[in-house]
């Protein structure tokens, strides 16, 4: 049993948040580069690897026209078993992206150097918050010219609302950049150029108040430095583990993904300071997987048709505590079934694999004759408790949907639903109409390919879809108000979802504002809580 225990606690399960181009791929790629997954040959061949690896399995659904994936690269680093989410991002960003976090214990956030916080980085960092996961930050790009580092982290804080405290803190950027002081031992870590990451870096050191410093920073560079750090010591937060447990912290680190700079530093630091699996959150109470022995985990993805003939789907799930071993029986505690979890597979970083064996902090794929939803419970415990379901993300892009040929309207409704049901997409109706009248909302707007295409394939029926100019959507909290009454403004509309919830929906935000003063004691949210 202590041996399963002692598996469980050296689980490290981390998402990568970051806006396109920020730096992510590079950076996940050196990772696996530390943890001897990939060899150095060269950084750009070994991206190429890496990038590869990582999107194998989304080119497998690109063909079919079937994208969005989220995968989960395994390795050891550091006497700890490291499981990297993926989050897809770029053209590929949609609600999985955002599942894909409540199935991380924390994040590492990328932010360029040079460009500060994103929309995405936002997007993303919200769901953290909610959760209240530990965030670190990485600030890349530190070989290109850079913003001023206070102006940075003024950003994140004034933005994102967390305070920031620096490990280590930059000298200089672009051509003039030195490397980085580290805080706590005093010493200076120097930049070395690697030529973008082809050659390996030597790691040098040497402590500030070292006169050899002069050798490697210039005079007017250092007193600069030494004026920052002062005024680090004075005004910036101090670290504190506690705050950071509680996502109230974010420890912030910078270097060059690139460069092959700040990498390994990071990593040994961030592995010391984020967390093992952390307890979740059941109708039953709290359970620690340090302490429940039997297997649990809750889906938070479906993977829908990865082979069409078969028209089978992968339920993908997060281990909460024990051990799971292939082909072994469980009871779905929202079916009310006992099932068998065969196939397990999990993602390595050189490919898609069979498991045997997976534990608590894990991510596997399991095999769904299409019994699963997500937010699903699964234990070998019977039906003692089921955890805590998974939100609903606000969509950003909206349609209406109609049939090309109405004689075929049973397939078009039972397709819209399943599709939804999977959590593909969301589906909306406006109040006092029928199906016929079905608001389509995303978060990515690949999404509505998406569904055109599995409409056409899976159920021989062609749509049309009418953009909608909504960009906003807010869920009703006030269980006691009858929406109809509600004033609002007038873009709004009101509908509801699947299960039945209220909505509105905004072309403007600044109207969100304006119905929120029209409505006395309106409760308004940007997730829809089961
Ligand atoms: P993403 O996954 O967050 O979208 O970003 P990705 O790692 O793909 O990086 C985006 C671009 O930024 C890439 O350049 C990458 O080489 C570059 N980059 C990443 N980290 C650093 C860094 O620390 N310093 C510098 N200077 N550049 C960095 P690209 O030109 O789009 O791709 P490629 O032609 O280099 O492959």
């Amino acid at each position: 049993m202590s041996e399963m225990f002692d598996q469980i606690k050296k689980r490290r399960t981390f998402a990568i948040i970051s806006h396109p181009d920020a730096g992510k791929t590079t950076l996940t790629e050196k990772f696996l580069l530390y943890g001897g997954v990939i060899n150095q040959a060269g950084s750009v061949k070994g991206k190429a690897t890496a990038k590869h690896a990582v999107s194998d399995w989304m080119d497998i659904e690109k063909e079919r026209g079937i994208s969005v994936t989220s995968s989960v690269l395994q390795f050891e680093f550091g006497g700890c078993c490291i499981n990297i989410l993926d989050t897809p991002g770029h053209q590929d960003f949609s609600e999985d992206t955002y599942r894909t976090l409540m199935a991380a214990d924390s994040a590492v956030m990328v932010i360029d150097a040079g460009k500060g916080v994103e929309a995405q980085t936002r997007k993303l960092f919200k769901v953290c918050a909610m959760r209240h996961i530990p965030v670190f930050t990485f600030i890349n790009k530190m070989d290109r010219e850079a913003r001023d580092s206070f102006d940075l982290l003024d950003e994140i804080e004034k933005e994102l609302g967390i305070p920031t405290c620096p490990v280590n803190w930059p000298i200089g950027s672009g051509k003039q950049f030195r490397g980085v002081y580290e805080r706590e031992s005093g010493q200076i870590e120097l930049f070395e150029d690697t030529m973008k990451g082809t050659r390996v870096g030597t790691v040098k050191r040497i402590p500030l108040d070292d006169p050899e410093v002069s050798d490697y920073v210039e005079e007017d560079a250092l007193e600069l430095l030494r004026e920052e750090i002062e005024l680090l010591d004075g005004a910036s937060a101090e670290f504190d583990q506690e705050l950071v447990d509680a996502g109230e912290l974010s420890p912030v680190f910078f270097g060059s993904a690139l460069m092959n700079f700040g990498v390994e530093t990071f990593l040994n630091h961030f592995l010391k300071m984020t967390t093992s699996p952390l307890p979740r959150t059941s109708d039953q109470g709290v359970i620690d997987p340090m302490e429940e022995e039997e297997f649990s985990a809750f889906v938070f993805k479906i993977q829908a048709n990865m082979n069409k003939a078969h028209r089978d789907r992968v339920a993908f799930m997060r281990i909460c505590s024990g051990e799971f071993d292939a082909g072994m029986d469980a009871w779905h505690v929202q079916g009310g079934k006992k099932v068998r979890l065969s196939q397990p597979q999990q993602m390595m970083a050189n490919g898609r694999k069979m498991i045997e064996r997976a534990y608590g902090g894990d991510i596997i794929g399991i095999f769904d004759p299409g019994i699963f939803s997500i937010g699903d419970t699964i234990t070998s415990s019977g039906n003692k408790y089921a955890y805590e379901g998974i939100p609903t993300f606000a969509p950003e892009h909206f349609a209406r949907v109609r049939q090309v040929d109405t004689m075929k309207r049973k397939q078009f409704i039972k397709g819209i639903n399943q599709i939804a049901q999977e959590g593909a997409i969301q589906i909306f109706q406006e109040y006092n109409t029928g199906m016929e009248e079905i608001i389509v909302g995303v978060v990515g707007v690949l999404q509505f390919d998406v569904l055109i295409y599995r409409l056409r394939n899976e159920y021989n029926v062609e749509i049309l879809l009418d953009k909608l100019p909504y960009e906003h959507i807010r869920w009703v909290e006030n269980k006691d108000i009858d929406i109809r009454e509600l004033r609002g403004t007038s873009d709004m509309k009101k509908v509801k979802d699947l299960k039945g919830r209220p909505l509105l929906l905004f072309i403007n935000s600044w109207s969100i504002g304006m119905t929120l003063d029209r409505n006395e004691g309106l409760v308004l949210s940007e997730f829809g809580r089961e």
